[in-house]
């Protein structure tokens, strides 16, 4: 009898007991609405932006409502105006290119390479044809963060990253957010803490935080920010900046700030998975592991492996043998999007070229989630189910 796996690709741990509590006194008090305090109080999501910019260490944080939010929100805030392009992924989720277009923004990919990050020969191809880059560090991955800043610095490029996979982690030492002029980050449920929706945005520019706490709907209430700019930096921007309403409540805060607090251990209990994984899938004849880099530290909350120069046909029978064994993979090569595998050519509202060495990459990207309810050993199991699938499909093949 071949080994069958029971878990839940999508299952994620509760709410820790102190968010619980810490939900239900906001709910008693009556008072969800950020800025609706009594005096003397301070809003959980005053003190979650706080506690968030002290463990990145930088200046400010605005909590919001989604991390597509943040995301929009920045690229406003640094003049990104309707008709501008903005260079971004080619591999990432929608809601990125989703963001460029919120603001009547217009995409222009760039290139993923086999490591899975942004191909940065094909950036500094492009860098004459945008002021601003969204950059994804899709599925956890992070480019060489100093090279790139390089090239953008070089360029005059306005970096916002997107760190919606990568809360947590960190390039050389540096945390994964505060190296562009923007971090993005979002609290859906899949990430790495967890309130159903929500976003975080970080920034050292006074400015940059003025006008997003201005776009985010502070109304004139922008002194209750805790990690907010001084007030000065208000004084002319509050006059010109929309109200384009996007708020954190103070129930999500609640429910975030114990999260953050042990968010340190949650990402070792990530790679203790991961590479649990990855061990396990190693020397698979026709499957390529994506080595990280060393001065990459990861967040491994889902894990890529490469099925290089597959047919179609081949592919999708690996993920036909795996499924029937309870293992569910995604993959970034299927004829139509299914859940969150969408890529650059699915967006059709952008008239984008064609990539052709990026195609072969997507091509043959497969992902598996890793909820922090999986056990090593449940990985352990889904890297040999994996592992003999793999193996059989492409020893027919071949
Ligand atoms: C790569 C990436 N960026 C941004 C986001 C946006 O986050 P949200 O769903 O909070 O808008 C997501 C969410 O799925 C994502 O996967």
């Amino acid at each position: 009898m071949s080994e069958v796996f029971k878990g839940s690709f999508t299952q994620q741990e509760p709410i820790p007991e102190e968010g619980i509590e810490a939900a239900i006194a906001v709910m008693r008090s009556g008072r969800l609405h950020r800025y609706n305090t009594v005096p003397g109080e301070v809003a959980e999501t005053a003190l979650l932006e706080q506690e968030f910019a002290a463990l990145l260490g930088v200046k400010y944080c605005l909590a919001v409502a989604s991390g597509g939010y943040a995301m929009a929100t920045a690229l406003r805030a640094v003049g990104v105006k309707p008709g501008d392009q903005v260079l971004t992924n080619a591999f990432t989720l929608a809601p990125v290119p989703g963001a460029i277009a919120a603001v009547g923004a217009v995409p222009v990919f760039v290139g993923v390479t086999e490591n899975l990050v942004i191909d940065l020969d094909d950036l500094a191809a492009k860098v004459d044809q945008a002021d601003v880059l969204l950059l994804s560090h899709m599925r956890g991955h992070l480019v060489d963060m100093d090279a790139l800043m390089a090239i953008c610095d070089a360029s005059g490029i306005t970096v916002i990253e997107d760190c919606a996979h990568t809360m947590g982690a960190a390039w050389n030492g540096v945390a994964s957010g505060t190296q562009g002029k923007v971090g993005c980050y979002s609290c859906q449920t899949y990430k790495h803490v967890n309130s159903g929706e929500g976003g975080l945005l970080i920034t050292d520019d006074a400015e940059v935080a003025a006008r997003a706490v201005m776009l985010s709907g502070s109304y004139m209430m922008y002194e209750k920010h805790l990690a907010g700019p001084p007030k000065e930096a208000f004084e002319t921007i509050r006059y010109e900046t929309p109200n384009i309403s996007g708020r954190m409540d103070n129930l999500r805060a609640a429910i975030l700030r114990p999260q953050l607090r042990d968010l340190e251990a949650r990402c070792e209990r990530w790679n203790e998975r991961y590479f649990e994984i990855e061990k396990g899938l190693r020397d698979t004849p026709g499957l390529m592991v994506i080595e990280r880099p060393e001065k990459e530290k990861i967040v491994g909350s889902s894990i890529q492996f490469l099925l290089k120069g597959w047919s179609a046909e081949a592919v999708d029978e690996v993920l036909k043998r795996c499924l029937k064994r309870g293992v569910e993979l995604k993959w970034f090569g299927g004829a139509e999007p299914i859940g969150f595998t969408s890529r650059y050519d699915s967006w059709r509202y952008v008239d984008a070229p064609k990539m052709p060495e990026s195609d072969k990459v997507l091509a043959g990207i497969v992902d598996i989630r890793v909820p922090l309810t999986f056990s090593l050993e449940d990985c352990a199991l889904i890297a040999r189910i994996i592992k003999a699938e793999v193996s059989t499909v492409y020893q027919a093949a071949h």
